[in-house]
């Protein structure tokens, strides 16, 4: 196995939860591809082995909170691969909006599991005395404006500046609203899984040192745009729709700004700003 985590350290964990989703996955019969953020290149199934489905997934999100005992996930989203015996790595590169499912795992104070198959959302958590996941949270509906936003901070100096203004606008509104809180857990999952229940934004830019951001699009920005969207909410990723990517590899990368519709719209209108004044400069 490769470690595809580039400066950031590969835990065991890591490497432990990729082999169980790929052990699983592949003998499930169901499965035909399989990308992972562990794995350098795609898996190609058996042909004796194979199902219809790719899917694309992060094992384990927010490995830097593993060692302090804080909330970390799995995220997945599938696509239907039309023939299977003769699957390329093209057909696995479509945008997010083919997609026909996609979820997460949360691994908190209890066992969330939060999946769509393209017909709204619906939460359950692990009973483990039953060994079963119950519907705790039927058909999640995001709030349209939120009081949260959820970023990294720490990386502002690197800031574009529409991201730059939206967050000052967050601690400083000049609409007379008040200022929102700042969340942040640095798990994708943990702070996805706020926003979707309480509403806000949770934002990955771009920065001068990462100008593509630092998520993947295919295993993060893909299965939380989906849903987000089915939730009621968007997800934008500084230029269109995060949807509506066509990623070009695997484990390509780009900024996602996500959440609560109308504070999605707010930073799209920057965005459009800048992208005016760039156009007349
Ligand atoms: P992973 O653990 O799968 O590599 O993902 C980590 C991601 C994501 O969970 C989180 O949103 C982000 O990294 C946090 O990054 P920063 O530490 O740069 O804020
Ligand atoms: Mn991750
Ligand atoms: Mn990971």
């Amino acid at each position: 196995m490769v470690n595809m985590h580039q400066g950031e350290e590969q835990k065991k964990l890591d490497v432990l939860s990729n082999e169980v989703f790929v052990n699983a996955l592949v003998s499930s019969g169901r499965t035909c591809v399989l990308v992972s953020e562990e794995d350098e290149k795609a898996t190609f199934v058996d042909p004796k082995l194979r199902g219809k489905y790719c899917v694309c997934f992060d094992p384990l999100d927010g490995s830097s909170n593993i060692d302090c005992g804080v909330s970390i996930g799995t995220i997945f989203g599938i696509y239907m691969i039309k023939n299977q015996d003769t699957v390329t790595l093209e057909e696995v590169l479509q945008p997010g909006k083919d997609m026909i499912a996609a979820g997460y795992c949360m691994y908190g104070s209890s066992c969330t599991l939060v999946l769509s198959t393209g017909n709204g959302v619906n939460g359950f958590t692990l009973d483990p005395s039953l060994g079963e996941f119950i519907m705790t949270h039927p058909d999640i509906k995001i709030p349209p404006k939120g009081k949260i936003y959820s970023v990294n901070e720490g990386n502002a100096k690197n800031w574009d500046t529409p991201t730059a203004k939206y967050v000052e606008k967050c601690k400083y509104p000049t609409d007379g609203s008040s200022p929102k809180s700042l969340r942040y857990i640095g798990s994708m999952v943990a702070d996805v899984h706020r926003t979707l229940l309480y509403g806000g934004i949770f934002l990955y830019p771009a920065d001068k040192k990462s100008p593509s951001g630092k998520l993947r699009v295919m295993y993060e920005v893909f299965p939380m745009s989906f849903l987000m969207e089915e939730a009621g909410g968007q997800s934008f990723t500084g230029k269109g729709r995060s949807l509506d990517l066509i990623p070009t590899d695997i484990h390509e990368r780009s900024p996602i700004f996500l959440g609560s519709s109308d504070d999605v719209e707010e930073i799209k209108a920057l965005y459009a700003e800048e992208a005016k004044k760039e156009g007349s400069a």
